[in-house]
This record gives structure tokens, sequence and C-alpha cells, in this order.
């Protein structure tokens, strides 16, 4: 009989504790084990921020600098993130921040050089879900900005595409809760940009949606 394919099955369901609070499931998802992902990376970069947030927002991996740090959006992705989240009128420091990915993947052009992000699979966003959801569960925020394509897909499904509905207010049901949800590019899409100036301004556009909704 062929042999199963590696890459079914992987869940972080088995880690994830019924009970408790954020720091229970932190606690737990340092020592998940649900994908191959957390082989290479330093460790788990769980989600931060208030626990009783009214927004949560959703980025799509930690990078080089989390993965050091093991604190979400701490790096230049992090540092545009809450200079503009600040400009549309919403403090970084009363949201819950995380990840549709608990750790970080990379790549190396040759041994001992500079790590290469690398975009999640599909197979780990579905693997690290449980984590994403029981947050969900905790916080219940009253919005999720969803930050760029990974985020959106995670959330929504793979037909998710972030140029038609970013910007707008979208409700759907997740994880048999209804969720309210704006969704706009990643902050590393407005770094890499060729106008970076436009780009920054559709970013603060579609954060001002969010923030006109938590008035
Ligand atoms: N990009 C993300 O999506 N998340 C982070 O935490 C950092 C960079
Ligand atoms: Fe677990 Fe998510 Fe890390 Fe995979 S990426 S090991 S599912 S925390």
């Amino acid at each position: 009989m062929a042999a199963k394919a590696p890459e079914e099955g992987f869940t972080a369901e088995p880690f994830v504790p019924e009970r408790g609070g954020l720091p229970a499931l932190r606690r737990a998802a340092a020592e998940c084990r649900g994908c191959p992902l957390h082989r290479d990376a330093t460790q788990t970069v769980f989600g931060a921020g208030d626990a009783h947030a009214r927004v949560m927002l959703v980025g799509e991996q930690p990078g080089d600098q989390e993965d050091r740090q093991g604190k979400p959006f701490v790096g230049p992705a992090g540092k545009l993130l809450d200079r503009a989240l600040a400009e549309a009128g919403i403090d970084p420091d009363r949201a819950y921040v995380t990840n549709a990915v608990k750790h970080f993947k990379f790549t190396r052009a040759e041994p001992r050089k500079r790590r290469i992000h690398k975009a999640p699979a599909l197979r780990e966003m579905t693997a690290c879900g449980p984590w994403l959801a029981a947050e969900l569960a905790v916080v219940e925020p009253e919005l999720i900005v969803v930050l760029g394509a990974t985020a959106g897909k995670a959330l929504l499904g793979s037909s998710f595409r972030v140029t038609r509905v970013r910007g707008t207010v979208l409700e759907e049901e997740i994880h048999g809760r209804r969720e309210r949800l704006v969704p706009t590019v990643h902050p590393s899409a407005v770094l890499r940009a060729d106008d970076r100036e436009s780009a920054y301004d559709g970013f603060l556009s579609d954060l001002k949606v969010a923030a006109r909704i938590l008035e």
C-alpha cells in the first residue's frame, strides 16, 4: 500500500488546550509540533496584545526579527503597521496582533547566509488554523483587520482576493462565530512597493475604514 504523504494531516489541533485563556494558549503553542515549520524556526511567535482588544490584526507569519524576539510585528513591517494604525486613529497598544502561521518559514541562499522569508503553504496555514481559532474564541474582537492574502485565505478560504475586497467591511461566519472583517494589504507590500507613498496612502485609507467601525 502506498504510504500516506507526509504533508497530509498536519494540524496543531492536539496541542491546543480546551480550557484556559491566552497565557495557557501561549504556553501550549510554544510546544506545538503540528507541522514541520517548528523544526528550523527559533520559537513559536504567538499573538500579543490586549486580551480584551476590540480589534484583532492578523498577519501572515513571523519574519526574521519576530522569530528572534518571539513577538509578532516587531520588525520593519510592524513599525510601519504601528505608524499607520496610530495615524488612522487605532491605538496599536490596545489591539491584539497575531499571524495566520506561528513559525517563521525561510530559506537560505547559502549556508550561514541571511534567512529569506518564504510564504507559507496552504497546508501550513491549515495546520496552524486551530491557534488562530482559539485566539478568536478568547479575544472575541469586534473587528478583524486582515493583513494581506495569506491572512485572508486562512480566515476566509482560498478564493480570497485582497485586491477585490480591501477597504470593505465583510461579515462572515468563521469557526462558528459571526465575524466582521476589514481586509487590506500586508504592510510588507507597502514597504516593497515601487510607489511607496501611494501604497501607504491606500493602506491608511483601508485602516480608516476599520477605525470608523470602532468609533
Ligand atoms: N509579517 C507578518 O506577517 N507578521 C509579522 O509578525 C511580521 C511580519
Ligand atoms: Fe504548530 Fe503552527 Fe508552528 Fe506549525 S506553524 S508547528 S502548526 S505553531
